[in-house]
């Protein structure tokens, strides 16, 4: 087997073409006015109840902030591209999404994503992350991008087959998470597959 060959995007810095809209969203690089809107829910304990971290102090979400404001390009293998995603018209920070740079010479990112639960049920995180697989694809080159979630995670499970991922693994009992064995479900897509449609796929009305 040859070596991948290099995306043309992936030989030094990157920045997404910001602002990208969306019918209903802007997506831009997160900002320091944006610590209301991020802490209203990085404190919320149902939304990180599947996430690596607890509901955050204020102080805790000003540090993730900072982080996150420090993301705004990729580069290197390990780099993680931070998105906020704000309602249009000028509204608040409501979807927080990762690109997550995991090879460069593999060509291989990861998708994350947080929405706040009071703009959750719309089709808004789908309609911001399928922009995210956009970037990985057509901005960055990427060649595959997955999203991990914990089993019974099924909001997160359901917006990545609205995405047009595959599942790819259902993993038994991988890690032992808040105090018990845990599932973990991997999915993935292929820039041949997001050329291939899902691109130009959309929510259902
Ligand atoms: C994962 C998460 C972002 C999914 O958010 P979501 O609001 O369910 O996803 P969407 O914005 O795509 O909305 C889809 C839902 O809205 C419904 N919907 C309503 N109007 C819609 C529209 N116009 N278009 C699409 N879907 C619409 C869909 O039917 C779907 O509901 P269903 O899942 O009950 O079938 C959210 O649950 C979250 O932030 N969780 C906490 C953090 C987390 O666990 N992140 C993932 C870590 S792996």
């Amino acid at each position: 087997m040859g070596r991948p060959v290099p995306a043309r995007t992936l030989g030094g810095v990157f920045t997404p073409p910001y602002p990208i809209t969306t019918p209903r969203l802007v997506l831009r690089p997160f900002t320091e006015t944006d610590l209301d809107d991020l802490h209203a829910f990085h404190s919320l304990p149902e939304v990180a109840r599947y996430l690596y971290w607890d509901a955050r102090t204020r102080e805790e979400t000003k540090a993730a902030l900072d982080r996150k404001i420090a993301c705004a390009s990729l580069g290197e293998g390990g780099d993680m591209l931070c998105v906020a995603a704000e309602s249009a018209g000028g509204g608040p920070v409501i979807g927080d999404l990762t690109l997550f740079l995991r090879s460069r010479e593999h060509r291989q990112g990861e998708i994350g994503f947080v929405f706040n639960p009071a703009y959750q049920g719309r089709g808004l995180a789908t309609e911001a992350a399928r922009e995210v697989l956009r970037i990985a694809f057509e901005g960055l080159g990427l060649h595959r991008v997955h999203g991990n979630c914990d089993a019974r995670n099924t909001a997160s499970a359901r917006l990545m087959e609205r995405l047009g991922m595959r599942k790819e693994a259902h993993l038994v009992e991988n890690e032992f998470f808040a105090g018990a064995w845990s599932d973990e479900l991997i999915y993935a897509m292929l820039a041949r597959e997001w050329h291939a449609g899902a691109a130009g796929a959309r929510p259902p009305a």
